[in-house]
């Protein structure tokens, strides 16, 4: 990427930041709305709910680093961590298939990834990832799980096929509960291994050696 596209990319990332900083009163309203009837995306639908600019910073690190091509994310929403994503891709000649339940939010992220220049490396496939990701066929470099935390261990499942021996499995807000039995399964699964990052919000799932 040049410094000019880089700049592009940071100065919206900087509006979409901004956007997500008025979140809280977004999600204690979808939380409301979540009472009766449990958690439901849609109570959500105008919440960012996005990683921080370090996450963001790290993926990309993490990409390059390890030359990363084939990315995958559950939970686009708004597109902040997609577009970090993108942006490691585009120093690895990589590609992004990201996926958001919410086709308003999947459109807004659409015109971001316009809006960057990073259209051309991110597919973004709309509805439930579990059917959008469903007979994937590529191999896997890097997940990015960032979904609704009770289909972690199922997507995980349905894309281990995928997996490699260099796969990494990022995954975001591992200090939910939902997310820690999913990663109690993993734990006892030793074809992997896991390392926490921000202070055990992220664990970074990869594939064991040994084996
Ligand atoms: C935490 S937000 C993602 C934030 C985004 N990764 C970022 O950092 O900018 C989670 C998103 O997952 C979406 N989601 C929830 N269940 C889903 C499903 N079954 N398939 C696809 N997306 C889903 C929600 O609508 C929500 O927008």
């Amino acid at each position: 990427m040049t410094i000019e596209h880089q700049i592009q990319v940071e100065t919206l990332l900087s509006h979409l930041f901004a956007e997500a900083k008025k979140d809280r009163f977004k999600v204690l309203k979808g939380f409301a709305k979540s009472v009766l009837k449990g958690i439901q995306p849609a109570d959500f639908k105008e919440a960012y709910l996005s990683i921080s600019k370090e996450q963001g910073e790290d993926l990309k690190e993490l990409i390059v680093a390890n030359k990363l091509r084939n990315i995958v994310e559950f939970g686009t929403s708004f597109g902040i961590s997609t577009l970090y994503l993108a942006q490691g891709a585009a120093e690895t000649n990589g590609h992004v298939i990201s996926t958001e339940l919410i086709e308003s939010k999947a459109l807004a992220a659409r015109e971001n990834f316009k809006k960057a220049g990073l259209n051309d490396r991110i597919e973004v496939r709309i509805g439930d990832a579990m059917e959008t990701l469903e007979n994937h066929k590529e191999s896997i470099d890097l997940l990015l799980l960032d979904g609704w935390k009770d289909l972690y261990l199922p997507l995980f499942q349905m894309l281990e096929l995928n997996f490699h021996g260099k796969t990494q499995i990022y995954v975001d807000n591992a200090d939910m509960s939902e997310t820690k039995a999913f990663l109690e399964v993993i734990r006892r699964n030793t074809n992997y291994k896991m390392e926490a990052k921000f202070g055990g919000k992220v664990v970074l799932i990869t594939v064991n050696d040994i084996n």
